[in-house]
């Protein structure tokens, strides 16, 4: 299965923070927002990752990843040049797909929680068997401003719609999904929405027509953020700080995951670590990880 995280967009919610920079470059905590979603497809097992983002943000998402070898990681990269909609990645991605299944995650969400990994592993396995695509669904308390789902007691989606005046569930769709890879002809398929956009809603109801879409719930104990708004951002923030405080580990720490999966070498890691040790998260890496 081959990654894309899409980190694109116009940033104008965010303005003048983003006028600068993209906001997947800004910090939550002590990363680029951008390594939270990144973390999702290493613990997956996802090795082969596209990052799609605007002609002007691309070259300073290159300079923090580079081809990704340090990590273990093969990273490409190619430009959206307009925001037209999240399904239009599969469309700019179609060579990068190739014959592949595909996992798309959106470079603001982050996720949190105990047995993601197993989580992750299971749809990505359910996806490569079924053809069937997969969505998750997060109960949130404002599903409007969401993709959002109704679904049946046997994870069969019944309907879902993109931010719905009255929403049929409380289950928010989150930015992670799982696709088979006719997603790309469904994606050229799809017409633009009233908004202007290629929709991934349009993209989830065609899988749903033809019966092919199926949900998972996440976990009340689990947490999904997104940070779109100045005010979420903050509390992305403060989340990560205080669970990294309390129990002395870093979450989305690529280098650390890298080193953990075994894509890397002690020696790899050193080099990274090295010359940042005099920083918090350079402390990390060589007092807790390689220890
Ligand atoms: O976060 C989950 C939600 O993401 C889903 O529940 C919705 O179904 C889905 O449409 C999307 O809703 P948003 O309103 O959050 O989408 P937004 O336009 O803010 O885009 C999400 C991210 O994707 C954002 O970081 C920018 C990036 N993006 C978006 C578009 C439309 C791109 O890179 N290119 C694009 O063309």
């Amino acid at each position: 299965m081959k990654g894309i995280i899409l980190a694109g967009g116009s940033g104008t919610r965010l303005y003048p923070l983003t006028k600068g920079q993209s906001k997947q470059l800004l910090a939550i905590h002590d990363k680029p927002m951008i390594y939270y979603p990144l973390s999702v497809l290493m613990l997956a097992g996802i090795k082969d990752i596209l990052l799609i983002s605007t002609p002007s943000d691309l070259p300073n998402f290159k300079r923090l990843f580079e081809n990704g070898n340090h990590i273990g990681l093969n990273i490409s990269y190619a430009e959206q040049k307009n925001p037209n909609g999240i399904a239009e990645a599969f469309i700019i991605g179609e060579n990068f797909i190739g014959n592949d299944n595909v996992c798309l995650i959106l470079g603001d969400n982050i996720f949190y929680g105990g047995g993601f990994t197993k989580l992750l592993k299971k749809g990505l396995e359910k996806v490569n068997k079924s053809n069937d695509a997969l969505v998750f669904g997060y109960y949130v308390n404002d599903a409007k401003r969401y993709g959002v789902v109704e679904n049946d007691q046997n994870g069969n989606v019944i309907s879902i719609e993109e931010k719905p005046q009255h929403p049929k569930s409380n289950y928010a769709v989150v930015g992670l999904y799982f696709y088979p890879n006719s997603v790309v002809e469904i994606a050229k398929k799809i017409s633009p929405s009233n908004r202007g956009e290629l929709e991934i809603t349009s993209v989830n109801q065609f899988y749903l027509k033809n019966k092919q879409l199926k949900v998972e719930l996440l976990d009340d104990d689990f947490t999904w953020l997104d940070s779109g708004t100045h005010e979420s951002m903050l509390e992305a923030s403060n989340y990560i700080h205080t669970i990294e405080k309390r129990k002395g580990l870093k979450v989305a720490c690529i280098e650390e995951i890298a080193y953990l999966l075994g894509y890397i070498s002690k020696t790899d890691l050193m080099k990274i670590a090295e010359p940042i040790q005099n920083n918090p998260y350079g402390k990390y890496l060589m007092e807790k990880v390689l220890k």
